[in-house]
């Protein structure tokens, strides 16, 4: 396996795959890998020949309040994980090397960035968007592999790719969960001992609201029941809880064919996420 920093050595090593026709999977992480990350590689290895895995925390989709300068880093464990899960290159540039200078030009997400983690995170898609068009430039993947753990990032990057016709193919891969159905995270090391007791209640609750919607078809009162279980379970604070159609995140309705249960809840100081995708189609 190869780790590069810069973008010009990066190209040689695409420009050298591409020459000889392989397939490139590209798996984009912020870095301090767990399963979750593990098994996007892992599939991407499946499908591709060459799998190209980016480590960069990127201060773009950060706000100014938010833990830029605390997320956790660890470039030599990660490489020695990405490794174990058949990574070809890692890429892991420096804020420098990927932003070197600020030409003023900037990406929109559109509509379907002014919800969910969109409200509360303003801006925090544009960053996201802006930083994988160009890890889609520099590393020219087959196919790009992102976890439905971040659903709405998926939608967005998904009608990025669409709209500006990217030449790749976006993979989805399930959430990958602790034994008490807690998603795996990055951010899970911010839990306290305590936190992390509370936090498999907010699963639990997408159960509810999942089956509770199922048998009812009223959105409201299923929301309202998973609110009910993780106010009475955990000390957290709800962010939001909403039950939409995905990919387009609209209202859902009568013609809705997939479903986007999905919540932020701080448990502690940490926002943790996390959703279920489920079909509606002939119910
Ligand atoms: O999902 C993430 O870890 C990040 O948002 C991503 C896609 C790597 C872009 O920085």
């Amino acid at each position: 396996m190869k780790v590069v920093t810069t973008i010009a050595q990066l190209k040689k090593l695409v420009n050298a795959a591409k020459q000889a026709n392989k397939t490139i999977g590209l798996v984009p992480t912020m870095g301090y890998l767990h399963d979750g990350h593990l098994t996007l590689a892992r599939t991407a290895k499946s499908e591709n020949d060459i799998v190209i895995m980016s480590v960069f925390v990127n201060p773009t989709q950060f706000g100014p309040n938010e833990d830029f300068e605390s997320y956790p880093r660890d470039l030599p464990r990660d490489t020695v994980l990405a490794e174990s899960a058949g990574v070809d290159i890692v890429f892991a540039p420096s804020v420098e090397e990927m932003y070197p200078t600020d030409g003023g030009i900037k990406l929109l997400a559109g509509r379907q960035a002014t919800i969910l983690c969109g409200a509360s995170r303003p801006g925090h898609f544009d960053g996201v968007i802006q930083v994988v068009s160009k890890l889609f430039h520099l590393a020219e993947p087959t196919y790009a592999y992102f976890g439905q753990k971040d659903a709405q990032q998926v939608a967005i990057i998904e009608t990025m790719v669409r709209d500006f016709n990217f030449p790749l193919v976006i993979k989805t891969v399930p959430i990958v969960r602790e034994e008490d159905g807690l998603a795996k995270s990055s951010r899970n090391v911010y839990l306290t001992e305590h936190d992390r007791k509370e936090a498999p209640a907010i699963y639990e609750a997408l159960n509810i609201a999942k089956e509770s919607y199922k048998q009812t078809k009223d959105a409201a009162q299923a929301i309202a029941q998973a609110t009910a279980h993780i106010t009475t379970n955990t000390s957290g604070r709800i962010d939001y809880l909403q039950l939409l159609s995905y990919p387009d995140l609209a209202e859902i309705n009568d013609q809705t064919e997939t479903a986007l249960l999905a919540t932020a809840v701080y448990i502690g100081k940490t926002r943790l996420i996390d959703n279920l995708i489920f079909s509606l189609k002939g119910e």
